[in-house]
């Protein structure tokens, strides 16, 4: 299908797009750096080389690119959320900023491709799910004129009620790392650059832009910069976004230790830093702290302090000339080495059928069986009758809302809930359960609301199955005040359940809920905000044709005294009838939990979860067997044996979790596999450790510290479900950042 999109965005559009060509044939011999046999490093060189003053002063900061609130929409600009002329002298195209990682989120009248949850991607633990859906949304922004994509979300969930975390890829710094960062190459594949966000320690949205992140800066290595180190390593993102929040009492836009020492110097990072919209609060201390653009400073912050202010820290000899022309150095060779010169984006159709398959897979990929009690899925198209209640599956399936939302090619599915305005709409994608459904059942799928729970009761009753959706919707720069169903949802399932044994409870939620009602449920499936096609997807995995796949990338508390902080003061949005109680707190403290984010604060507490991290059932079983170690040249390897012992193919998600010596340490995923099985097949696997999971970090020294002694190894259906159990014995080693010798 391809959409027409708005004539006017057209015009713009092409406009940008002629300029390129027109850049280009207007090259070299005076644009040395159209070279491209130079390198990315040299190639921007010769254009810091060659600008003035006022030149590289634009470049380091960039407008916001839309017309909301009545402000004007600058030249050329594309309706985003940032803009930054071409430089035609210099032959640069404009660059042009689109929000993020699930999908092109503006222009919102003309629409887009949404993947499901960021949470749902990283919970198909395969990185080619998140890989393709990267390609497929960068696909698209490059044919809508886009170069930069504000994507690669990855703050790590330290609390369930964090209502972004549905942009984010879970509570584990290897598995978010692997998955962010091959979402990144993957976006960078389309000659996009991408960034990675929101550095750092970005946990809560209650307060996001005054609350200060209180962390020990070693459990921060360990943890949220981890997931940040192994994603930019992984996927050499052209920007690091940082974020709102402060660090230890610094607003991380301007604090040296996050951008200056740990990015920039222990980890090598050549790219540049660009802020959060809103996030800058100082010209020369941000500029010496690391940052080299200014978002959107026009629109959001006190003023624009990467112009005028700048230049004066310049000429007052606060800032030297030279951290200048290292910004524009920096943006420079990132957007050489994305190939955003070399492939300029320019406005070609979209074949949205072929983006929406993209989705789809992704979403089958993620979608985690939480529960299947006496096999009730997967459900047989023979069915006679089947009710399909709530959540407006008759018409399509909920979007996280904030700044990531996706707004399907049409419009929402949807329209009339609140909040109209921000961190509103409140976007459905155009995929019915109910329309999928009854292209499958022999007989109908028939629904209701559910807001009489008790007419949905009797249809519940009157039918031979039950599928019910429940739905929180969550967004950016709000938290969920507690793990509660919202609109008496609970009620609705308990109610459903009761009238029908034969009931499955479909979750269209940011990730983990209360469920009351568990226990006397047949059946749970997590489907997250599912995308683009997720109606489609979720009818194929309760129906079987295909298997679900997804592991947890969260632990799923059982209420919220099992979290390090019970009560999130202030948090809550009154627009949705969740009224915020108590002030936000200026800080917020995770030292309580440190590194031990998920679940490793659960085995520290000796705390027993809903459902643990990286577990998902599928229709069949699978032992291990024969687990050995090996170590050669300073790697650590295991293998072990897979067996389907079912009567159906699956996919198998086997995972390696280590404890170190010492006494002190809790369990960490230091691998996994991810194997597609035949009935019967037994496969021989092997896995690696990530060698900083094998390590602690010493903030003093700056290096990984492997502990002399003996490693438990074990391997897991999920964090607290093992079969195959053995011990080695490393010996010590120290290594930088960038690694020891021996590959990872
Ligand atoms: C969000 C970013 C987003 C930016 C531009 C901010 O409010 O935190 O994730 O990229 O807006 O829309």
């Amino acid at each position: 299908m391809l959409v027409n999109l708005r004539p006017m965005f057209w015009i713009v559009a092409l406009g940008v797009g002629l300029l390129c060509v027109t850049v280009k044939a207007a090259d070299a011999p005076s644009r040395p750096w159209m070279n491209t046999a130079l390198s990315a490093d040299q190639r921007a060189a010769l254009v810091v080389k060659a600008m003035t003053q006022d030149e590289k002063f634009r470049l380091i900061r960039v407008d916001f690119g839309d017309d909301e609130n009545g402000w004007p929409l600058p030249v050329g600009a594309l309706h985003s959320a940032g803009f930054l002329p071409a430089f035609s002298r210099l032959g640069l195209p404009a660059l042009q900023e689109s929000d993020a990682g699930l999908g092109v989120a503006k222009p919102r009248s003309v629409g887009a491709t949404a993947l499901p949850s960021a949470l749902a991607t990283a919970a198909s633990f395969d990185p080619q799910v998140a890989y393709a859906g990267a390609a497929m949304i960068a696909s698209e922004a490059h044919r809508k004129g886009f170069n930069i994509m504000l994507a690669g979300g990855i703050d790590l969930q330290r609390d369930p009620r964090t209502g972004r975390n549905f942009e984010y890829a879970g509570e584990d710094p290897l598995l978010a790392g692997t998955m962010v960062g091959q979402a990144i190459r993957g976006i960078q594949s389309q000659h996009v650059l991408s960034t990675i966000k929101h550095y750092a320690i970005n946990d809560l949205e209650t307060a996001r832009t005054t609350v200060s992140s209180q962390i020990d800066p070693t459990a921060a290595r360990e943890s949220d910069l981890l997931a940040f180190e192994i994603a930019i390593e992984t996927g050499h993102p052209g920007s690091v976004m940082c974020s709102y929040n402060l660090v230890n009492t610094v607003y991380a836009c301007e604090n040296d230790w996050l951008l200056n020492q740990v990015l920039k110097r222990d980890w090598a990072y050549p790219g540049f830093v660009m802020s959060d919209w809103g996030a800058v609060h100082s010209a020369g201390k941000a500029a010496l702290a690391g940052l080299d653009q200014e978002s959107a400073g026009d629109k959001f912050d006190k003023q624009v302090f990467f112009d005028k202010p700048l230049r004066a820290a310049v000429a007052s000899g606060e800032v030297p000339q030279a951290r200048i022309d290292d910004m524009a150095q920096r943006i420079l060779r990132s957007v050489f080495a994305a190939g955003v010169i070399d492939h300029p984006a320019m406005v070609t159709p979209i074949d949205y059928e072929t983006s929406r398959a993209v989705s789809q897979r992704a979403e089958e990929a993620g979608a985690v069986l939480l529960r299947n009690q006496q096999s009730l899925l997967p459900l047989s198209p023979a069915l006679k009758s089947i009710a399909v209640i709530g959540a407006h599956a008759d018409k399509g399936v909920l979007t996280g809302g904030g700044s990531s939302v996706v707004v399907p090619p049409g419009g929402s599915a949807v329209n009339g809930s609140l909040p109209y305005n921000w961190p509103g709409p409140l976007v459905y994608q155009r995929s019915s359960p109910l329309d999928a459904f009854n292209r499958r059942v022999h007989g109908r799928a028939q629904y209701s609301d559910g807001l009489d729970v008790a007419a949905a009761a009797k249809l519940a009753a009157q039918s031979e199955a039950a599928v019910v959706f429940v739905e929180q919707w969550t967004a950016e720069s709000m938290d969920v005040p507690d793990m509660t169903l919202p609109n008496h949802q609970d009620a609705l399932v308990a109610a459903v359940v009761r009238a029908n044994p034969r009931t499955i409870v479909v979750l269209e939620t940011n990730g983990p809920v209360k469920m009351p009602w568990l226990d006397h449920s047949a059946a749970v499936l997590e489907a997250w905000y599912p995308g683009a096609a997720g109606g489609e997807a979720i009818a194929r995995l309760l129906f079987g044709e295909v298997a679900p796949s997804g592991r947890l990338p969260v632990t799923w508390p059982r209420d919220e005294s099992q979290l390090p902080r019970p009560v999130i003061p202030g948090a809550g949005l009154d627009a949705i009838g969740l009224h915020p109680q108590g002030q936000p707190a200026d800080t917020v403290d995770y030292r309580i939990e440190g590194a031990d984010v998920g679940y490793r604060w659960f085995q520290r507490r000796g705390f027993q979860p809903l459902f643990p991290f990286g577990h998902g059932l599928t229709y069949t079983q699978f032992a291990y067997a024969h687990l050995q170690s090996h170590v050669a040249h300073d790697r650590l390897t295991v293998t072990f044996d897979v067996v389907n012992r079912g009567k159906r193919a699956g996919v198998d998600v086997p995972q390696l979790y280590v404890t170190l010596p010492g006494g002190r340490h809790t369990r960490r995923l230091a691998g996994w596999s991810h194997v597609a099985l035949k009935a019967g097949e037994t496969r021989h696997v092997e896995i690696t450790a990530d060698w900083r999971l094998l390590s602690d970090y010493d903030e003093a020294k700056r290096q990984w510290q492997q502990p002399a002694g003996n490693y438990r190894l074990q391997l897991g259906h999920s964090a607290s479900s093992f079969e195959g159990d053995t011990t080695v014995e490393l010996a010590a080693r120290n290594c930088p950042d960038s690694g020891c010798a021996a590959p990872r």
